[in-house]
């Protein structure tokens, strides 16, 4: 055994278990650019699906997971975040004066959702130099990294399953769901084997390759849960791809020195990251919705069936 795989499995065997998750990163300091120009003045994470900011999604999957200590990345133009998270006194103050009761108690559940922190990345070197960001205030604990881009369907319960495995073994764990040929060169991608405890353990990791040179289609998802000893690699990895300094070269670093799972899931994820499937996510859910999915069905129908090339005749 590697010493990190004894720090390993000697955080696994404290009382039998591995002690609960309760950190988690969000990395929110990019600069939103694929959705100019509603990104010049507002970070793209506060765009929201219906009325509830990206984030927000994220944050309320971390406190389902049993997360409630949220510390997020952010930069420069990032402040109406912070604000998001924390009270409103003057909104909730005029709410109450109005008797707006359930919009008060909406309002008030945002703020008390889970701990938020914040660190600012400065210079953006990249998704690995954003999460190295959080080194200090992770400490030696095992930790999740968040990314906002990807929106997962409550009921998948992706973080909650990933934690399992992490219990399980002790080791990180990486979320993983299959994609088309055409759309790998657009994630990491995770070579895997499945072992006799149908443990899936990644064998190898690479950024965005070319669609000849993908080693699986199996595509990184933004789902992590990572051992400290991320941190120690991430330190010593050089830019990558695109000049940054990639999450996905210190996970490979991070195999040469301890056991990496996947996590294999199949459906329950939106992306948010380009405008099509922006769109997507807000129409799945807003159907999902019991407020409004039954009106804005019966509103889509009526669409399709009119013949709209008719009106502009
Ligand atoms: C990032 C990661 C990539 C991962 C993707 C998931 O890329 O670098 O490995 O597959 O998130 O959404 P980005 O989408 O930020 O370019």
């Amino acid at each position: 055994m590697t010493s990190s795989e004894n720090k390993a499995a000697a955080r696994q065997s404290e009382g039998g278990v591995t002690k609960p998750i309760r950190k988690v990163v969000i990395p929110a300091a990019g600069l939103g650019t694929r959705f100019l120009p509603a990104t010049k003045a507002q970070p793209k994470e506060m765009l929201p699906l219906v009325d509830t900011p990206t984030i927000q999604y994220v944050v309320g999957e971390a406190s389902a997971a049993g997360l409630d200590d949220v510390l997020i990345i952010t930069g420069r133009g990032k402040r109406s975040i912070e604000d998001h998270f924390d009270r409103s006194f003057e909104l909730e103050h005029s709410l109450e004066l109005a008797g707006k009761t359930e919009e008060l108690e909406l309002v008030r559940s945002i703020s008390e959702m889970v701990n938020v922190h914040y660190v600012r990345q400065g210079d953006p070197k990249g998704l690995g130099h954003a999460v190295l960001s959080a080194r200090q205030h992770i400490g030696d604990e095992s930790f999740v990294v968040m990314l906002g881009d990807d929106v997962m369907d409550p009921k998948a319960e992706v973080t909650k399953n990933m934690l399992a495995i992490h219990a399980q073994t002790g080791y990180s764990v990486v979320a993983l769901k299959e994609v088309s040929p055409e759309e790998i060169s657009s994630y990491g991608c995770a070579r895997v084997e499945t072992d006799d405890d149908g443990l899936v353990r990644i064998m190898e990791i690479v950024e965005k390759p070319k669609r000849e040179e993908a080693p699986s289609n199996l595509a990184v998802m933004g789902r992590y849960v990572f051992t400290p000893t991320l941190f120690d690699t991430l330190a010593e990895t050089p830019p990558g791809r695109g000049g940054e300094i990639q999450l996905t070269d210190g996970i490979a670093a991070l195999m040469s020195k301890e056991p990496v799972y996947g996590y294999v899931f199949t459906w329950g994820r939106y992306d948010i990251g380009n405008k099509l499937d922006y769109l997507r996510a807000t129409v799945e859910i807003a159907l999902s919705r019991e407020d409004l999915g039954p009106p804005f069905r019966e509103f889509l129908v009526d669409l399709l069936q009119t013949d709209l090339d008719s009106q502009h005749v």
